[in-house]
Formats: structure tokens, C-alpha cells, sequence
């Protein structure tokens, strides 16, 4: 499938209504709400089996999904602000609430994700954290060392105010 271009105008979805899609444990999409489609922009059958990776936006820094996938690598469940990216190219931001999801024997099968509206303060005091984080990795021809860097950009950013990402989130 095509990668659009962003044409940085968002778009917006009801508070009454919640973004869900589930993936394996890969990332790969295995299903899509009617939401997540319509304000995506594809239909479920495009989106299955798809990287999530499809509704990435080339504005959110690589930093953001290491935290995610390493806090989920940890049986933890996340919470965070993502700038997601329609198949027009339009954006739309989630306050998203990742979990790991496991059979009756207690394996782990996959991911569930649900996402809201986000408060419009929490994305005016991070969309410049994320900014930064993605400059940080820009300044980088090395993949390692890009992610290394946006990385610890969040992490000072977290230091600075004596908290953590988990903490951050439910403050703003
Ligand atoms: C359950 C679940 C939901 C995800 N939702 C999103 C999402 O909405 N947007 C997004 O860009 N990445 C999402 N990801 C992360 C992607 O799998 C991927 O790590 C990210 O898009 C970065 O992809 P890239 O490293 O290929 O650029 C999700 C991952 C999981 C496990």
C-alpha cells in the first residue's frame, strides 16, 4: 500500500467514540473497529494482517514506539499520546491505552489497543517533546544511534520534571 504524505490538517474524532484494533505479536493488525476505519480511512480487510505501522505518522519520533514496545516486552500495559496519520495524509491524535492480551493458559497472543480523544493541553505540552525527540533522531545517519538519541531526549524531558512517562501522561 502507498504511503501518503502528510498534509499536516487534522482531523478529529467524537469523545463519545473509541479508536480499538488488535494486533499479534508483531504488530500486525488482526482486527479494526468501524472507527478506526473510518477515521483511518481503509477498510478492515486492507488493514488485516497489515503492519500497524500503517497509520504511523512520519512525525512521531521512533523514541515514543521504543517506550511502547518495551514497556509492553515487559508485560506492562501503556498509555500515550500518538499523532496517527489517515490514508489522505490527514493526522489525528489518540490518548492510546496499549495492553498485552493472553489465552487461558496465560500466553501471550497479542496486543489490544483502544484510543480516545486526547485532551487538547496534554498534546500542546508534548507535541514540542516529540518535536524534539524527532530532531534528535534526524541529526542521525545510523539507525542505532538516531533512536538512541530521540530516546534519551524523552528521557531528559522526563528527569527534567522529576517524573516518568506513565506519571506525565495522567498530569497533563
Ligand atoms: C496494539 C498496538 C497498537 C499500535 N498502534 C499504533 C498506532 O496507532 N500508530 C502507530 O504509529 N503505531 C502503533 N503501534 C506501533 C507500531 O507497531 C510500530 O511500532 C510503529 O508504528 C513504528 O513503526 P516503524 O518502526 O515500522 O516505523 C501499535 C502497536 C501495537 C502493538
Amino acid at each position: 500500500m502507498n504511503t501518503p504524505s502528510p498534509t499536516q490538517r487534522e482531523v478529529f474524532f467524537p469523545d463519545s467514540e473509541i479508536i480499538v484494533s488488535k494486533t499479534d505479536l508483531k504488530g500486525r493488525i488482526t482486527y479494526a473497529n468501524q472507527t478506526f476505519c473510518r477515521i483511518a480511512g481503509y477498510d478492515e480487510a486492507e488493514l488485516l494482517g497489515q503492519p500497524h505501522s500503517i497509520v504511523r505518522h512520519p512525525d512521531m519520533p521512533r523514541a515514543v514506539f521504543k517506550l511502547l514496545w518495551d514497556t509492553l516486552g515487559e508485560g506492562r500495559e501503556i498509555f500515550a499520546y500518538v499523532k496517527n496519520m489517515t490514508r489522505q495524509g490527514d493526522h489525528y491524535w489518540v490518548f492510546a491505552h496499549v495492553t498485552p492480551s493472553y489465552d487461558a493458559s496465560g500466553k501471550l497472543v497479542g496486543y489490544h489497543s483502544n484510543r480516545r480523544a486526547p485532551r487538547r493541553e496534554a498534546i500542546a505540552a508534548l507535541e514540542p517533546v516529540y518535536a524534539k525527540a524527532l530532531r534528535e533522531e534526524a541529526a542521525h545517519k545510523n539507525g542505532q544511534a538516531a533512536l538512541a538519541a530521540g530516546y534519551q531526549c524523552v528521557v531528559d524531558f522526563l528527569r527534567a520534571g522529576n517524573t516518568s512517562y506513565d506519571a506525565l501522561v495522567f498530569s497533563l
